[in-house]
């Protein structure tokens, strides 16, 4: 953060999936230290949940609330939003963050398998970021006041061979970011995507090194991927007032790898 200059989320209580590593992990960890409340969603990962969870505490900040559920599941994205309002109160932040990235290549010989692919994909990542807004928005409505982030990626925007799939959940939810934008913006409701580049966590690590690793550098003007704090910071740029007129927006953070 600029020196001199405090984003205060004092009073808001904000939902972020996926954060028991990570990308999550560290806007958890950002919207804390910026006295938000933060309900710490994560699926398998209990330790580094709890380890998350602890580093936030040790570093002065609220105890976050860990809930644990299946985003790719209606059922537990329900339960997931009842336990946060529950045990914190209704989120009038959301980050939907909790995605995941798996080859499915058109060549895939079997069309069953790749169909499965595509419908995990789709469920994790696309159909969660709605389901869970849509749980979230009436409480945001009667507060007059939401933030609503997708962190999609700059798949969203290319034709991806290896992985399409994944590219068309993140173009998904760059226009559902979009869609609710419109739909909510006299109700004092943003929504708007984060679209990442290459960010080193262990989700992409083996991509990240070695000649792989090079290539994909040789590729960034800015001679570097992304850390997980270049994609917090957006995140609280977007849900601090600095970021209060921006609405319906994807932020492009790929260190000029992809200009368009
Ligand atoms: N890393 C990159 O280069 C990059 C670039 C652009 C966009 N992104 C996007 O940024 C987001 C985070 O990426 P990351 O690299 O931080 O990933 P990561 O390290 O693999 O972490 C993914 C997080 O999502 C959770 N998750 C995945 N599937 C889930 C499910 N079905 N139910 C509940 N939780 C689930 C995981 O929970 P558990 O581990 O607890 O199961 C974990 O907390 C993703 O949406 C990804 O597509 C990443």
């Amino acid at each position: 953060m600029t020196k001199g200059l405090t984003v205060d989320l004092e009073g808001r209580i904000a939902l972020v999936t996926g954060s028991s590593r990570g990308i999550g992990a560290e806007i958890a960890r950002t919207l804390a230290a910026a006295n938000a409340r933060v309900a710490l969603h994560y699926g398998k990962s209990h330790e580094a949940a709890r380890a998350v969870a602890a580093s936030i505490a040790a570093a002065g900040h609220a105890a976050p609330l860990l809930v644990s559920a299946d985003v790719g599941r209606e059922d537990e994205r329900r339960r997931l939003h009842r336990e946060v309002t529950e045990g914190l109160g209704a989120p009038s932040i959301l980050v939907n963050n909790a995605g995941f990235y798996r080859q499915n290549a058109f060549e895939e010989p079997d069309d069953a398998a790749f169909l499965a692919r595509w419908r995990e994909t789709m469920a994790v990542n696309l159909e969660s970021a709605a389901h869970l807004s849509f749980l979230c928005l009436p409480a945001m409505r009667a507060e007059g006041w939401g933030r609503i982030v997708m962190i999609a990626s700059r798949s969203a925007f290319r034709a991806e061979t290896d992985h399409p799939d994944y590219a068309v959940s993140k173009a998904g939810m760059v226009n559902l970011a979009r869609c609710l934008a419109r739909n909510e913006g006299a109700r004092g409701i943003t929504a708007n995507a984060v679209c990442p580049g290459w960010v080193q966590t262990e989700a992409v690590r083996d991509a990240l090194s070695g000649a792989a690793g090079a290539e994909v550098r040789a590729q960034i003007p800015l001679g570097r991927v992304a850390s997980t704090a270049d994609v917090a910071n957006a995140v609280l740029y977007l849900v601090s007032p600095l970021g209060s007129y921006a609405t319906g927006i994807a932020i492009p953070l790929n260190g000029g790898s992809y200009l368009h």
